[in-house]
């Protein structure tokens, strides 16, 4: 990125993840352009092939090939539709959400969040319980009262500072949302669309969700979510609906999107080279690092404030932040290990005393 003097920036932040190819890629650039050539927008009474394209597209991407997709605006759109599909289709009321969960700030998806500031009175509701991450015993404990519709996590916590669920602990999640009924929602919103090296961090677990969620990176800037859903959920026509949802010009920037992942392969790409960053950043003393692939969480023994604006404002690198002390990366996802070098030595620097 350059900013009105001309002065090049990194991005490692990626805008909070939603830029997931690349600032203003020619590709993606030339799709948009092209599709508002032809036709914008039009109401979803009318059928869009495009949104066929986009929906069998991500199927083979996600390897959720036989999943519906239902298409909005936003990831708290996204999450606020899973849950009402989700009660729609077992009729009960119950959420069960993870402690420093994020989700979202419209009304179902900010009770689903496990933050009182960001939550109205309005909002204030019975129906969500919080249990601690990576804790089955409190799932299984909640669960078993048999009102639940549905358990909500993330792929990995994003906002809350980059903390993960184990592989085994999504297993067993698994398993207690079928014994018990419930449908297992995964938001991928922040952690999906190739950012750890698979398509969603969940599958790094060998896991399915009923239904998955994803926004950020999919439309690279253009605004654009989706609900995956299983089909044993069998939506009802006029059950969700939406004017913008699946708009011609969001669907031509999802599809450009999943163009240009696979062409350049990006998921593995991720892998590649997050994986490279966090080994280097691992070796730091005093520093903890969590993460995985391009999603990655470095925790420092300070505030860090300082720390990423000297990064800014001297190096000229983005960074992002999770609480005080835990610096966020969120790069595109085809950034390379030149860049993560540069970042690397420069980091290293801003340490010395
Ligand atoms: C995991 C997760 N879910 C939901 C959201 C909400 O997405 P949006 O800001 O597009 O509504 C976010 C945003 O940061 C997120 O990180």
């Amino acid at each position: 990125m350059y900013d009105d003097n001309g002065q090049k920036y990194l991005d490692l932040y990626g805008g909070h993840a939603v830029i997931s190819v690349g600032h203003s890629h020619p590709y993606y650039v030339k799709m948009l352009a092209e599709q508002l050539q032809r036709i914008g927008f039009y109401s979803n009474s009318v059928k869009n092939d495009l949104q066929e394209r986009l929906a069998e597209k991500l199927g083979q991407h996600s390897n959720y090939p036989d999943y519906a997709l239902f298409l909005c605006n936003s990831g708290a759109e996204a999450n606020e539709n899973a849950l009402k599909l989700a009660s729609f289709h077992t009729g009960k009321k119950k959420i069960l959400a993870f402690k420093k969960a994020f989700h979202g700030r419209t009304s179902g998806a900010v009770s689903a969040t496990d933050n009182p500031s960001i939550s109205a009175p309005f909002n204030e509701t019975q129906h969500v319980t919080f249990v601690p991450l990576n804790d089955t015993n409190a799932v299984e404990n909640e669960l078993k009262s048999g009102e639940y519709a549905a358990v909500i996590i993330e792929g990995i916590q994003g906002v809350a500072g980059i903390f993960m669920p184990s592989d085994d602990f999504l297993k067993q999640l698994r398993t207690l949302c079928t014994t018990y009924n419930a449908v297992l929602i995964l938001d991928e919103i922040q952690s999906g669309y190739g950012r750890t090296g698979r398509f969603f961090a969940h599958q790094w677990a060998d896991i399915k969700a009923d239904i998955a969620t994803t926004a950020k990176g999919m439309g690279n800037g253009f605004p654009i979510g989706g609900v995956l859903i299983a089909p044993h959920i069998k939506p009802r026509h006029g059950m969700l609906g939406t004017t913008f949802g699946g708009n011609h010009l969001a669907c031509a920037a999802a599809l450009a999107v999943l163009d240009i992942m696979e062409k350049e392969m990006l998921c593995q790409n991720a892998e590649l080279v997050g994986t490279y960053a966090i080994n280097a950043l691992r070796e730091y003393p005093n520093v903890e690092v969590r993460g995985r692939g391009l999603m990655i969480g470095i925790e420092m023994p300070f505030a860090v404030s300082d720390l990423r604006n000297k990064l800014l404002f001297q190096h000229h690198i983005f960074t992002g932040n999770a609480g005080t002390n835990i610096i966020r990366l969120l790069p595109p996802l085809n950034i390379g290990k030149p860049e993560i070098d540069h970042f690397l030595t420069t980091f290293k620097a801003c340490l010395q005393p």
